[in-house]
């Protein structure tokens, strides 16, 4: 039995009034009864304030990023010993905002990943092939590629992550992949996981998922949940796809 997910990052958006709102609105709206986890991704500064926000509720949070080392002279970077105290429970790995922005390669993803595992704490690591990638018929081999480093580092751990299948050009572009584009790529995955042992990992879809296309994409057979961008910041929106 897959677990389902759903799961918003923030991204860097938000602000302690905003928050506020936003997560007492999901505290007082959600029901644990409703079928499937909900976790919030908020920026490093804000997750005391999320730890606090959602305590004694059924949701849980994570980070949007982790750094691969445990401590020492990495400015700027969190480590995950350090997020795990606030009782963080996920953290976003291998974003394509932060492959491509800050150039983070394959194996780094793949050892933040370790990293947060090594903490308890559950990565989910993104997965996704640009426009130009997709055009060219490089979409399985970009996949398979970022994957295959993560399957590498983890060995049989492979099976405690989540994985996300986030195609770059639909990220924040309002193009969502269809149900069967997307069920496609998951399908893949899922081929390449249960090879590596993990074949009941959940894998999430990203890109663009809004209330309005968030049931065809979960009725898809290796569709097991959303990683939400811009629609995760409006309680309405976000509980709607939390519920598809
Ligand atoms: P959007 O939902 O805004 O397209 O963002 C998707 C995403 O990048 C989630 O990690």
């Amino acid at each position: 039995m897959r677990t389902s997910l759903v799961v918003g990052n923030w991204k860097m958006n938000g602000g302690l009034a905003t928050n506020a709102r936003l997560l007492d609105r999901l505290v007082s709206e959600w029901r644990p009864s409703e079928g499937r986890a909900l976790t919030v991704c908020a920026p490093y500064p804000y997750l005391g304030q999320a730890q606090a926000a959602l305590a004694s509720s059924a949701i849980a949070w994570g980070a949007q990023d982790v750094s691969a080392h445990a401590a020492g002279a990495f400015t700027g970077d969190v480590s995950a010993g350090m997020l795990v105290e606030f009782g963080c429970r996920y953290a976003i790995v291998g974003h394509s905002e932060r492959r491509h922005i800050h150039r983070e390669s394959d194996v780094e993803v793949a050892q933040k990943a370790k990293a947060a595992l090594s903490a308890g704490i559950t990565p989910i690591a993104c997965v996704g092939e640009t426009l130009a990638e997709r055009d060219a018929g490089k979409t399985e081999a970009v996949v398979m590629r970022q994957l295959g480093a993560v399957v590498e580092a983890l060995g049989a751990d492979l099976a405690k992550i989540v994985l996300a299948y986030e195609p770059v050009w639909a990220i924040g572009t309002g193009r969502t992949a269809t149900p069967a584009q997307a069920q496609e790529v998951h399908a893949t995955l899922r081929a390449e996981l249960t090879k590596a042992r993990a074949p009941n990992i959940c894998i999430l879809y990203g890109g663009s998922v809004k209330a309005a296309n968030a049931a065809a994409l979960f009725a898809m057979t290796d569709v097991d949940g959303g990683l939400v961008g811009g629609a995760s910041l409006d309680a309405d929106e976000f509980l709607a796809i939390a519920r598809a």
